[in-house]
């Protein structure tokens, strides 16, 4: 065995995270590609070929983290992006967990609301984006097949007697998403999407039982999570969260308080999986962030939540070594997947991995897409 071999063989190993039997330790993150059929954001045959070439669980993904996919139109921020609300949708997606179903794989949708990173071309009847307060956020997005970029538009805020309407929307989604042939959910409370709009102070003025207090600001996230508790065990439920900033917004004031808090929450519904983005871009880790991921990870593991994704920046030593300190109990990888179909295959034998190329990581065909080869 060489030494490379020897380094990863955490990475490798088997792991039950909630119901899902997890054959190694290397998760794929989850990653917005803007390819869904037009019209109607409807997953089709290039989207299966594409995951169904990660999917193989010995040399590719053990679970994959599907695209970001909206719940609903209103929870549409980007062209291209897919959804799981309707029944074309759900005809479309049946393609993709069939085709990662055949290579054995495992996948769960990640559901997805934006909020306020929005723009009125991608709203229904060109309305305002929903936001918890009406903040317009410093970011762009791309409406149309000219992918140019363009601000986000000013978000009106959701009354009152509308939020248990968006908590309708995740449990439709969370009954489509099973009815498409998932292996569970992933609700994505990170990013500086809708859940975490509510959550961080800098975007939530509200005065009613969704604001203020870290306990209100927290509500919606713990509410949705429960409604998808309907349709789904909650061992097959994960939820994502970027308790160190990412660049939306600005950074929680307190991430161990308000993170802890909700990972303690989330840990008490019994959850199979909590998705960390401990690094977000390039940004390099400090010695500060390993106390707050110290909380989070206690929390939640204390609380009776399941399984710790980590995920931001890993390789696979690092990844292995995280998992050997038992600061992990598996590692989500995002870039690496898109130009290493078979990541696992090439940690295991020690292989070099392809760089990606940007330029293609949205939106276009098959190019930078599913033309990454394996290993032969
Ligand atoms: C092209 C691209 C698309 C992404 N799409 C999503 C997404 O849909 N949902 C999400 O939660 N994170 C998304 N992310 C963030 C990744 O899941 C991951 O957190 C990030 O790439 C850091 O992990 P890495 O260093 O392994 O790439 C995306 C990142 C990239 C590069």
């Amino acid at each position: 065995m060489t030494e490379t071999q020897h380094d990863v063989r955490s990475l490798l190993a088997p792991l039950t995270a909630g119901a899902l039997k997890s054959a190694t330790r290397v998760w794929m993150a989850p990653l917005t590609r803007s390819r869904s059929r037009q019209p109607g954001d409807i997953p089709w045959e290039l989207n299966a070929e594409y995951y169904a070439q990660r999917a193989d669980p010995a040399r590719g993904a053990a679970v994959i983290v599907s695209e970001a996919t909206q719940i609903s139109q209103q929870g549409k921020g980007y062209a291209f992006t897919p959804g799981v609300y309707s029944p074309e949708q759900v005809e479309g997606w049946k393609l993709v967990t069939n085709a990662v179903h055949e290579q054995g794989g495992l996948i769960v949708a990640q559901l997805w609301h934006v909020g306020r990173i929005s723009h009125t071309a991608l709203q229904p009847n060109g309305g305002k984006p929903v936001a918890p307060s009406a903040i317009r956020a410093n970011s762009h997005t791309y409406v149309d097949d000219s992918m140019g970029r363009k601000p986000v538009s000013e978000p009106r805020a959701l009354e009152l007697d509308e939020i248990p309407g968006v908590i309708d929307q995740y449990r439709h989604a969370a009954q489509a998403a099973k009815d498409a042939g998932f292996d569970g959910i992933e609700i994505h409370g990170a990013n500086g999407y809708l859940l975490q709009q509510f959550l961080r102070r800098s975007t939530n003025k509200r005065t009613d039982a969704y604001g203020g207090s870290l306990e209100n600001r927290a509500r919606l996230g713990i509410e949705v999570t429960r409604a998808t508790l309907d349709v789904w065990g909650a061992d097959r439920v994960g939820y994502r969260i970027s308790p160190l900033g990412e660049g939306m917004d600005d950074p929680d004031d307190h991430p161990s308080e308000t993170y802890g808090y909700v990972s303690t929450e989330l840990g008490k519904l019994g959850l199979g999986f909590l998705h960390v983005v401990e690094q977000f871009g390039d940004a390099a880790r400090t010695p500060e962030t390993e106390p707050v991921l110290a909380t989070i990870r206690q929390a939640f593991r204390e609380s009776g939540g399941g399984a710790y994704i980590a995920n931001g920046g890993y390789d696979g030593p690092t990844a292995a070594a995280r998992i050997a300190d038992d600061k992990a109990d598996a590692v989500a990888f995002g870039k690496a997947f898109i130009s290493n179909p078979d990541l696992a295959d090439r940690f295991r034998r020690g292989a070099d991995l392809a760089e990606w190329d940007r330029g293609t990581f949205y939106g276009g065909g098959a190019e930078g897409y599913t033309t990454y080869p394996a290993l032969s």
